[in-house]
């Protein structure tokens, strides 16, 4: 497992990997590593000749410089992580070499960025798909591993590669859950213990509110009452609870398949975001 910092030792090495014909994959990160990000590199492991994971905590997708302070820089204990599974490369670039002084470009994607994440994060969508066309095409992946965790996330990267046309082919991977339910995530360490405890009750909420719309209850009476309990479980805020349809995202009044259900919500100042398929 190599740790490469700069382009032109990434291209040297791709560039072997390509002309010896293999397929190379990659999981792109932002660090703090867990066993959801591990996922993804097991699944393009089975799905690649060669693994690239990238490390980048990239600025331009935070809307809250306290936010991208807080966020875990842990490469040491990424890479311990990292090291059973054989990738073959870690490659952490640093802020000047991913935004060197005059950058100026940026990908906005309409349509599925907007709403849920993309309406309280302002500019969040564009950083992401600018710095995920950076990866795709410093690392010349052919395959490309997301978590559903993200799945707003998900769509917009499938349309910046279908757009762009950019030969990389994504894979979206299922999210990774605590054995009460809660999705995994980096900020996850920031709930106290107490909201630890009640972070469950947001998956709990959107299963019974996923049941409940699929036996007939109207849509925006299963989501109401999915918002109470949610709330009357601890959770300061429901940011947005909303039914989506599953391609292109689409809000739904009514139930058609396939959908999703997506959720933010606010516990001890972090904010939480998990998704189904209804
Ligand atoms: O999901 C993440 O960790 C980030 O948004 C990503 C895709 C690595 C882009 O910075």
């Amino acid at each position: 497992m190599k740790l490469v910092h700069t382009l032109d030792e990434l291209r040297e090495i791709t560039d072997a990997w390509h002309n010896a014909g293999e397929v190379i994959g990659v999981t792109p990160t932002m660090g703090a590593l867990h066993e959801g990000h591990l996922s993804l590199v097991r699944a393009a492991k089975a799905g690649s000749d060669r693994v690239i994971t990238t490390i980048f905590v990239n600025p331009t997708q935070f809307n809250n410089a306290d936010d991208l302070d807080k966020y875990p820089r842990t490469l040491d204990s990424d890479m311990a992580q990292l090291a059973p599974f054989g990738v073959d490369v870690i490659y952490a670039p640093g802020v000047d070499q991913m935004y060197p002084d005059g950058f100026s470009t940026t990908i906005s994607i309409s349509g599925v960025s907007e709403g849920l994440c993309g309406a309280k994060r302002p500019g969040h969508f564009d950083g992401v798909a600018t710095i995920v066309a950076k990866l795709f095409l410093q690392t010349s992946a052919d395959r490309a591993f997301f978590g559903e965790k993200d799945f707003q996330q998900l769509q917009v990267v499938k349309r910046l590669a279908a757009d762009l046309n950019i030969p990389v082919e994504i894979t979206g991977c299922p999210t990774v859950r605590e054995a009460d339910g809660l999705a995994l995530s980096s900020r996850n360490v920031r709930l106290t213990e107490n909201g630890r405890k009640i972070a469950p009750a947001l998956y709990a909420a959107m299963q019974a509110a996923g049941v409940a719309i699929k036996q007939g209850t109207p849509v925006h009476e299963a989501l109401s009452e999915a918002e109470r309990d949610i709330l009357a479980a601890g959770f300061a805020e429901v940011e947005y609870l909303e039914l989506r349809a599953e391609n292109g995202l689409a809000p739904l009044g009514t139930h058609s398949e396939p959908a999703r259900l997506l959720a933010a919500a606010w516990l001890d100042g972090v904010r939480l975001i998990d998704n189904i398929a209804v």
